[in-house]
């Protein structure tokens, strides 16, 4: 049989374990994850491994952050694999609690959100209105059931990752968010669990979405310092087509944005940009992001 990562299902038994690290004085880093694990989410717990005695991995399908008409139920549930993929790295402990164990009155009825503003408004939030209250009340939950260090979060969300900073700043929580580069396949598709709803039409035709943000991240280079707001829409316009015309279907987004605090662009350029976009392949939402 193959070595599994140890998990636990219960916050006591969660907390017993973190109390007995922590009376040895060690370090936590949390890895939030929804499983159906990929190279991405390794990469994650062996950064945590780089900066924390023990890394905890959290696994759970939130159903608070997709709405009725989302993939809630397709999602992958794969924990069996997850916890041999995890027995691969640098993994202490996986937390995979059930819903009645995260939310005992139910999702739907949990009476204490987190809504965030501020980042949390626009882009994701245009096309998914509930997300990101989701995506905090229950990041909250786990930073106080597992009480970490550090929580490390891909930069494939980098919407969501600019919230998690947020809302730990807003809210005095006391832990350092990093955020960690996106893993890709050789043909430039951002790693993802949804990836494997794709047809092999659709896999094929996928990798175009990073191409076209890299062209534009190109057309905004060459902008140079002068680049406006204006600008920048007409070429992120330009690139909607570009995504449509190489097979995709609806493309919710592709905005040019100010890589801090994600705020639109003026009359002149911020420091640093980040090129955003979300696109259907078929049935399946795909979002990427780069700096430009
Ligand atoms: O990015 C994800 O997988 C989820 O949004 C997260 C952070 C684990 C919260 O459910």
């Amino acid at each position: 049989m193959a070595t599994r990562v140890p998990h636990v299902e219960t916050v006591a038994a969660l907390r017993e374990i973190v109390r007995g690290w922590r009376q040895r004085g060690e370090t936590v880093a949390l890895v939030p994850t929804m499983g159906a694990l990929h190279g991405g989410h390794l990469e994650l717990v062996e950064l945590g491994h780089a900066r924390a005695d023990r890394v905890v991995v959290s696994v759970f399908v939130n159903p608070a952050q997709f709405a009725p008409h989302e993939d809630f139920d397709r999602y992958p549930r794969t924990l069996d694999s997850d916890l041999d993929k995890l027995a691969t790295v640098a993994c202490d402990l996986a937390w995979a609690p059930t819903v009645a164990e995260m939310y005992p009155a139910g999702a739907a009825a949990h009476a204490t959100r987190v809504q965030p503003a501020g980042a949390a408004l626009g882009l994701e939030a245009d096309f998914r209105p509930h997300f990101f209250a989701g995506v905090a009340t229950v990041c909250c939950k786990l930073f106080n059931q597992v009480q970490p260090d550090l929580a490390i979060f891909g930069e494939k969300d980098y919407q969501q990752l600019a919230v998690m900073r947020q809302m730990v700043r807003d809210l005095d929580m006391p832990l350092e968010i990093l955020g960690a580069p996106t893993v890709r396949e050789a043909d430039g598709l951002a790693m993802s669990s949804r990836n494997r709803y794709l047809s092999a039409d659709e896999r094929r035709i996928a990798p175009a979405l990073n191409a076209a943000l890299q062209a534009l991240a190109a057309r905004l280079a060459a902008a140079g310092p002068g680049l406006t707001g204006t600008t920048a829409d007409a070429l992120a316009a330009e690139t909607v087509r570009e995504i449509a015309a190489a097979g995709f279907g609806k493309v919710d987004y592709v905005a040019v944005r100010d890589a801090d605090t994600l705020a639109a662009l003026g009359e002149s350029r911020p420091a640093a940009l980040r090129i955003l976009a979300a696109a259907w392949l078929g049935k399946t939402r795909l979002i990427d992001n780069i700096a430009a």
